[in-house]
């Protein structure tokens, strides 16, 4: 079993980020619900204990509180934020309404340097407080060693317990120097190593994967995006040509996508990969339909109904070919956050924001296994891994696309011409952006084509031709994004190209909004 620390979740928006720091510092990290029983984290065998933030308050009646035998575990801990008005509630001390919350930059000056969180820091830092309550009286067995403008209590430590609390957030990148903290607490205070790497992680879960899979075969659906990529080449890693992987080219995908899928992982990585070209099918049923929503169901219905006819021909031809050895798994690129039960607390955005995409609806009636090789990772540690398995970076580091690919950004009606279109004036935002460095800075940059007609010059004549839309955005995890002001020269070279190269459009606008109010696909 992996070294860890148990992250108790009550429900702060940074407990994964908690998670990933702890990541970070090479040691792997589990978030479990407040309310998990000792009995329950003690088999887990932890190394420390952190208690997240949360939005609560302990004197608030449905306070999340967690199971108090945690205390006797004799196992380290840390209490972040609300994590250390638990601690005033178990182990004695005061909390105290705030009167307002305490929010945004602070400087901590840390009183004790013998106190282990803070070795090898100065005794000046920057912090980022988000609080309401305050801790007004210490816990039995602790004492201050850290404070801020507003609380003499801002650190605090029983060394004999190697408790330790903190009221302002260390996982943050608005406290510059927390992951020394989090690293100080895991490594000096919990004595973890740093076994956790994707080096060392490709040979638990090879080993993993043939565990689970025995001698029988696999199925997986490719669809180029990173997930589906990496555990691809893991489990192909694990089980080489028990892995058939699916491709299914829904006929809205970017120009070039299916040759790079086939490319990669049909001649270099020698995967058992079955093309499916449904391009017909998909368009035919995409015709005439304008409802954005209607468009994403078709898609979505469609792409399962393809792949079950995938599987059920595969399972036919396979049986000649290997006996009564039939397909038994499915595999799917299931991360981490997909998988962490959210803690439906009040306030809490990432328990209340619920992805509207995830397809979910793969096959039910085929009786097949799940096989999720990715489901404790986070998506910066499956981009690693694809590294360490040998994967391009133009595949590891891609920019999202989403399921219904151009489908959504073919506004309206998607037909055949739209898309020729915006393939090609696609092709050429992409490679503009890979010239100047920015498209792997970017968290996506796209052309949306908007069936809209103006009139244009070009050459001598007279234009009448649809407008294509730049969009480009940052963002940590989609669920917001600001839109990105790209240079002008290098916008300039865009529209240029798109309105030389592209037939079909004589006119390039920028969209200026982020999100919200607008989401980052236009449908
Ligand atoms: P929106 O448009 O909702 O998109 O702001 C947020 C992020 O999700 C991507 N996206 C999808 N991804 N299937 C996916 O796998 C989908 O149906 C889908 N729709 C949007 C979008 O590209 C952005 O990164």
């Amino acid at each position: 079993m992996n070294e860890q620390i148990v992250i108790l979740d009550f429900g702060s928006q940074y407990t994964q980020v908690i998670a990933r720091r702890i990541r970070e510092c090479n040691v792997y990290s589990t978030i479990l619900r407040f309310d998990t029983p000792a009995v329950e984290i003690a088999a887990l065998q932890p190394s420390g204990i952190i208690l997240s933030g949360g939005p609560s308050s302990v004197y608030a009646k449905d306070a999340p509180l967690p199971d108090k035998n945690i205390f006797s575990l004799g196992v380290p801990m840390l209490g972040i934020c609300y994590g250390v008005q638990i601690f005033a509630q178990f182990l004695g001390g005061r909390v105290e309404k705030g009167q307002k919350r305490e929010y945004g930059k602070g400087t901590l000056k840390v009183k004790d340097s013998s106190c282990a969180l803070f070795r090898g820091l100065p005794e000046q830092l920057q912090v980022w407080n988000s609080h309401g309550d305050k801790l007004t009286k210490l816990p039995r067995g602790f004492k201050p060693v850290a404070v801020t403008e507003n609380s003499p209590f801002a650190a605090i430590e029983n060394r004999a317990q190697k408790i330790f609390g903190l009221q302002f957030h260390p996982e943050v990148v608005h406290t510059p120097r927390g992951s020394e903290i989090i690293s100080n607490f895991v490594h000096k205070i919990c004595g973890c190593g740093k076994g956790w790497t994707m080096r060392n992680y490709v040979e638990q879960a090879v080993a993993e994967i043939r565990n689970q899979v025995g001698r029988d075969e696999v199925i997986l659906g490719l669809s180029g995006g990173v997930d589906s990529s990496v555990a691809a080449a893991l489990l192909h890693k694990a089980i080489g040509k028990q892995l058939t992987c699916i491709f299914v080219n829904n006929g809205v995908l970017r120009a070039r996508e299916a040759e790079v899928v086939q490319e990669v992982f049909g001649r270099n990585f020698k995967i058992k990969l079955k093309y499916v070209d449904a391009e017909q099918r998909f368009l035919t049923r995409l015709r005439g339909v304008t409802d954005p929503e209607r468009k994403r169901k078709i898609i979505g219905r469609e792409f399962i109904r393809v792949f079950e006819d995938a599987i059920v021909e595969l399972r036919k031809n396979r049986k000649s070919e290997i006996g009564n050895r039939k397909f038994k798994f499915l595999a799917q690129g299931t991360l981490y956050p997909d998988v962490i039960e959210s803690v439906p607390i009040a306030g809490n955005p990432a328990a209340m924001i619920k992805s509207h995409h995830n397809v979910g609806g793969l096959p039910k009636n085929m009786k097949l296994q799940l096989v999720e090789p990715l489901k404790c990772l986070f998506k910066d540690e499956v981009r690693l891994l694809g590294l360490e398995l040998g994967l391009p970076k133009e595949i590891v580091f891609r920019q999202p696309f989403p399921g219904p690919g151009l489908a959504v950004r073919c506004l309206g009606e998607v037909t055949p011409e739209k898309l020729r279109v915006l393939r090609r004036a696609d092709a050429i935002i992409v490679e503009e952006m890979k010239a100047s460095g920015l498209y792997y800075k970017t968290w996506q940059t796209f052309g949306v084509l908007l069936p809209v007609r103006s009139v244009g010059v070009q050459g001598d004549e007279r234009t009448y031709d649809w407008t294509l839309a730049i969009r480009a955005v940052e963002s940590q995890d989609g669920m917001t994004a600001d839109w990105v002001k790209l240079p002008y020269d290098l916008l300039e070279k865009i529209s240029l190209r798109i309105t030389n190269e592209v037939r079909g459009l004589n006119r390039v606008v920028l969209d200026l909004t982020s999100k919200p109010p607008g989401t980052i696909e236009w449908e």
